[in-house]
């Protein structure tokens, strides 16, 4: 038997035991290695893509920690790993940037290691296009098997070669693995993964798989876990957070899931992500009504403001059941921040569709959008749907949509001038000397005067200037 298939041979069936053995496989090598060089090994993970993505990249430091590794810059790490995004072509296209620059430093540093998993990797044309022309990265896994990370890792450092290991699907949710935050005072929790809506320009469903949803008792545990670490703000992050629960052997509501959060002692703010406005219940609104935990902060993705565009979307709502529950959402929380995704250049979207596009953003005044050009993906409905709309007319609409976004959103940001807000000091500002950014519940940015042992605390600040979509304060007191 060779030495890596007796290492196998040993490994426990179970997990999460079966990881931690291949995290001391990992330690070992890893050990060997730095003694042989002198100094400790490092890495680097850079991530694509959404809040759930840095999630599974705190995951992946996790592991990558307890293995052994130091943090460090890109620039000089052994280990490299990218989290990839696929949603829109540009996030592959970054990819293959950075990995053209990567091919020359491995050539300069062989013992430099590469490794690629995520979102993209689920796609099979990209996996052929990196078995053909990019021979030099070391491993490359995705998002079904993201829980096997030590074991793919030891194998590489054990046999190295070029290992791929795709999953087309798993029912499987591996809980209690190494997890290293990015903050000490906020983090993500998954409450599901995967997502069965299809959105006719998606990649999501066929890339992250079937919703599932992790059991409550595993989530509470965790946001327990995480309380007692003095983290005191949580993302509950989900593709489709309102219809969490619904395939659990004891179906919950999120409404219902969100009390129970509530309950539990030291977290201060929730928050949670995303939401889709078909699914998005009376209940809830109730329960973020009655909350002083839950943030004043609703991401409610509208993708097109036009009824036909929507239908051909394949997303179950219309213009003016958008606009009604918009509405509603502003009459019983006054005070939320509404933020949405909008989609420009929908296959046969006309100037008639996008015009309705504009009146819903003129109607709902959101405090923020994020506004794309459609990407057509391989494999997803829309991509095969006739009449592609031109690029320069998709570019002029895009030009009026953010226009008119942008005067919006500062006009609803301004709104908060001379008021008084509780803000968490989350970090130093990069480009004022002496000054925190910290964020309002309701999801905007605050840069005042302090120092960086105030990170992670609460403050009562006066919102004294806005400066378009941010605000200067100064701090009353803290709490
Ligand atoms: N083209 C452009 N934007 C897309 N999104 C998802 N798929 C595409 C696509 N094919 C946007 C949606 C979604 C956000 C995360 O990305 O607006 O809400
Ligand atoms: Fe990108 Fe979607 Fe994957 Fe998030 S889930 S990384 S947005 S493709």
């Amino acid at each position: 038997m060779s030495n890596y298939a007796e290492i196998q041979a040993l490994a426990p069936a179970a997990e999460p035991e079966r990881q931690y053995y291949f995290i001391e496989v990992c330690r070992r090598k890893v050990q060997e290695e730095s003694r042989r060089l002198g100094r400790p090994l490092t890495f680097c993970v850079t991530t694509f893509g959404c809040q759930m993505n840095a999630r599974d990249s705190e995951k992946l430091a996790g592991i990558l920690e307890q293995a052994g590794y130091q943090p460090a810059e890109a620039e000089t790490a052994d280990f490299i790993i990218y989290n990839t995004c696929t949603v829109r072509e540009n996030a592959n296209l970054k990819v293959y940037g950075h990995l053209g620059l990567l091919k020359h430093r491995k050539k300069e540093r062989p013992g430099l290691r590469i490794a690629l998993c995520g979102c993209m990797m689920q796609e099979p044309e990209v996996i052929e296009k990196l078995k053909k022309s990019y021979r030099f990265v070391d491993l490359i896994f995705g998002t079904h098997n993201i829980f096997k990370f030590a074991e793919l890792l030891a194998e590489s450092l054990e046999c190295g070669g070029q290992i791929i290991d795709i999953w087309k699907g798993t029912d499987q949710i591996v809980e209690d693995l190494p997890v290293e935050r990015k903050y000490s005072f906020k983090s993500g929790v998954n409450i599901m993964f995967g997502c069965n809506n299809f959105c006719s320009y998606c990649i999501v469903p066929y890339v992250r798989g079937r919703e599932r949803s992790r059991r409550p008792e595993d989530i509470l545990k965790e946001i327990r876990t995480l309380a007692a670490d003095g983290v005191t703000e949580i993302m509950l992050l989900g593709q489709n957070v309102n219809s969490y629960g619904k395939t659990l052997e004891e179906p919950l509501s999120f409404a219902e899931l969100l009390k129970k959060v509530e309950e539990i002692e030291g977290i201060r703010r929730i928050r949670f992500m995303t939401s889709h406005p078909k699914d998005l219940s009376d209940e809830l609104i109730e329960a973020m009504k009655a909350s002083k935990k839950i943030c004043r902060h609703l991401h409610l993705p509208l993708q097109s403001g036009s009824t036909r565009i929507l239908k051909a979307m394949n997303r179950r709502y219309t213009k003016e059941q958008y606009l009604e529950l918009a509405g509603k959402i502003r009459r019983e929380i006054p005070d939320i921040s509404l933020t949405t995704d909008i989609i420009v250049g929908f296959p046969g979207e006309t100037e008639e569709d996008f015009l309705d596009t504009l009146d819903v953003v003129r109607q709902v005044r959101y405090d923020n959008a994020y506004t794309f050009i459609y990407s057509k993906r391989t494999g997803t409905p829309a991509a095969a749907m006739e009449d592609q709309v031109p690029p320069e007319v998709t570019k002029d609409r895009f030009d009026r949509l953010l226009a008119l976004v942008q005067e919006q959103a500062k006009e609803q940001t301004a709104r908060f001038a001379g008021t008084v807000q509780e803000v968490l000091a989350e970090e130093v500002n990069d480009h004022k000397p002496g000054y925190l950014t910290g964020r309002m519940s309701n999801n905007l940015l605050v840069h005042f005067p302090g120092d960086a042992s105030r990170i992670g605390e609460y403050l009562t600040v006066r919102l004294e200037e806005c400066k378009g979509f941010y605000y200067m304060g100064t701090v009353i007191t803290s709490s």
